[in-house]
């Protein structure tokens, strides 16, 4: 069996017309089946589908062979013992700083963010002393309520940050969804994985 991990929402249907691309087609949807392995067109090849920030965890210990994973997501677990070959270019976003338009209320900037190591490693870079308090979601909430001064999250289309009356102040990093694929996988599982990943290649340039 060779299994693919994925998310469902953003990052399964975006990724679904490169698999096509690639012959691989789902036979369930994951938004209609309550199923997490799914079967597709070629028997040994199955889909898993579990949270977006759990796909490293199921590659890196070979529970599944490939997977998709946003660069976020990687930048913030490390990304160790998995091999990062191609990106794919969906769910494509910008990682931030954002806040009001108000001065920070402490010295010291106290941040809300899920992503903490890569928001650790940004303000160490800055040389800037700051308090991360973790959160799991709606970030944008913590300025509104006084929780934070600012918070670090995904900014796309910059329509969450305008509702709420954030603006985006600096930029972290570019984010777009990777292949991930477990290193063991790469060496007993190469054919299959050459030839995917190439012809992963060729639909993400078709797309471009
Ligand atoms: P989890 O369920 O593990 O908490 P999540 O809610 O962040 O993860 P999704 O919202 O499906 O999961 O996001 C998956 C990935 O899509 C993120 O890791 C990021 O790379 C990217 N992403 C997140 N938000 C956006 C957005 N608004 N526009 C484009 N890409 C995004
Ligand atoms: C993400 C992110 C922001 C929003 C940014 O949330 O956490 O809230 O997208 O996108 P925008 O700049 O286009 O508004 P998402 O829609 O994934 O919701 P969730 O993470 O809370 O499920």
């Amino acid at each position: 069996m060779f299994k693919i991990a994925i998310s469902k929402g953003r990052i399964f249907k975006e990724t679904l017309p490169l698999l096509a691309k690639a012959d691989i087609f789902p036979l369930d949807d994951p938004e209609r089946s309550r199923k997490l392995i799914l079967d597709t067109n070629h028997t040994e090849i199955k889909l898993v589908i579990i949270r977006a920030s759990d796909v490293p965890t199921y590659v890196e210990y070979g529970a599944a062979e490939m997977g998709v994973a946003g660069k976020d997501v990687l930048l913030e677990q490390g990304g160790e013992g998995i091999y990062e070959p191609l990106d794919l270019k969906i769910a494509r976003c910008r990682l931030m700083v954002a806040g009001p338009p108000t001065p920070p209320l402490r010295r010291r900037l106290r941040i809300a963010t899920k992503y903490v190591n890569t928001t650790q490693r940004y303000y160490l870079g800055k040389g800037e002393q700051v308090e991360i308090i973790k959160l799991y979601g709606s970030m944008e909430l913590a300025p509104l309520v006084g929780l934070a001064d600012r918070i670090v999250d995904v900014v796309d289309t910059g329509n969450t940050l305008r509702a709420n009356g954030l603006l985006p102040l600096e930029h972290i990093a570019d984010i777009s969804s990777r292949i991930i694929v477990n290193k063991a996988a790469m060496k007993m599982r190469s054919p299959l994985i050459k030839k995917l990943l190439q012809q992963l290649k060729i639909a993400v340039e078709q797309m471009a």
